[in-house]
């Protein structure tokens, strides 16, 4: 496998990197490391764009590219959603095998000092694979990261506030689908219990929800489950178990026409980014009357929280307010879609070209 990552660029990426429609891609392979380091930057319409560093082993490069970009994407669609004043972009690094201590340290640093050379054009934080920590050590050679005060020895985690608009989000679904966000009793099934997953588990249990809980890691998703007095999901159940919402946190490209026609919940509201395998699926959810609140809404909160916090915004209770928000957004989207019979999905990109298009408008 490390074989295949070393490899040298192929066609298929100058492919993909040529058709994609957005502003373009910066390619580092490090040696030290074996890692091949994407940087897609896909929109500077409202503003430099910024978006999180993701860390994983990919089989292939090429899938690394693929991820980077609809990752950047993503978040074009996010920040304007959201309306806050970023663009799309995204980084990945495609890691040969897990990094630690003195490697993962080393990798970090040159990827910071990489960000140093585009003067600001880039900026990143936490995504999946990567930790607080880490966003720590990147701050280390570089001011390019959300989430870390200049000479701060903790990074903030974004984590718990995403999992406070994706609650927010589910109780939108519920006062759409079943008429009213009381969680008493409401079975909620998270796929993925990680930084997201794992506070969103805890908030529903307080709010009396009953929470269905799968992982790949056996052990912490039992300890969770017992815990909460939940009940653990087999991953090879996790699509046609019935719950009220139906929240995926882990992986994206979950929903499909190969996934959809076995769900058995009322709507769909989690954390992972790119859910969707093709945009197409949000009409086959729409045609199974399961309710979707696009993922790009639903996972805003840490994005809220880092620009609220960029703009200064610095208490608690005034960011949770803030990203507490997105369940009316979402009550829009989900109106606009019951009125015109489009999809939710349809409705939350036409607010976001809304938004694109009044930032191209020169001003007088
Ligand atoms: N990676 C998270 C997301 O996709 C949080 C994040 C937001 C990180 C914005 C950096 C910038 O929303």
């Amino acid at each position: 496998m490390s074989g295949a990552l070393a490899s040298p660029m192929t066609g298929e990426m100058f492919e993909l990197m040529a058709e994609w429609d957005g502003i373009g891609v910066i390619v580092r392979h490090d040696a030290p490391t074996g890692t091949w380091i994407f940087i897609a930057l896909h929109d500077d319409t409202l503003g430099r764009p910024v978006g999180g560093c993701r860390m994983k082993v990919y089989e292939r490069p090429e899938d690394a590219l693929v991820d980077a970009l609809r990752l950047a994407k993503g978040m074009t669609s996010k920040w304007a959603a959201i309306d806050f004043p970023f663009g799309g972009g995204k980084s990945v690094l495609a890691i040969p095998h897990e990094l630690e201590g003195a490697e993962r340290t080393g990798l970090l640093h040159r990827f910071g000092a990489l960000l140093n050379t585009l003067n600001g054009t880039y900026g990143t934080g936490e995504d999946m694979g990567t930790t607080p920590e880490d966003m720590l050590t990147i701050a280390q050679v570089t001011s390019n990261v959300m989430g870390v005060e200049p000479g701060s020895t903790a990074a903030i985690d974004p984590g718990p506030y995403t999992a406070l608009g994706v609650f927010e989000s589910i109780r939108s679904v519920l006062r759409h689908t079943v008429g009213s966000d009381d969680m008493t009793g409401k079975r909620i099934l998270i796929q993925g219990i990680g930084r997201v997953g794992d506070p969103l588990a805890r908030t529903i249990s307080a709010a009396g929800g009953q929470v269905l809980l799968s992982d790949v890691d056996a052990s912490r998703v039992a300890a969770l489950a017992e815990e909460l007095g939940g009940a653990v999901v087999p991953a090879e159940a996790v699509y046609s178990t019935d719950c009220d919402v139906f929240a995926p946190c882990a992986i994206g490209a979950i929903l499909s026409e190969d996934t959809i026609p076995l769900l058995e919940c009322r709507g769909v509201a989690g954390s992972a980014n790119n859910q969707l395998r093709d945009d197409d699926d949000a009409d086959l959810l729409h045609g199974r009357g399961i309710l979707y609140a696009p993922d790009y809404m639903a996972n805003g909160g840490g994005a809220m929280a880092f620009g609220l916090i960029f703009q200064g915004v610095t208490e608690d209770e005034a960011l949770k307010s803030r990203v507490s928000t997105i369940g009316a957004s979402l009550d829009e989207i989900f109106e606009e879609s019951a009125s015109e019979s489009i999809s939710p999905l349809v409705s939350a990109s036409r607010r976001v070209e809304r938004i694109l298009m009044a930032a191209r408008m020169p001003t007088a």
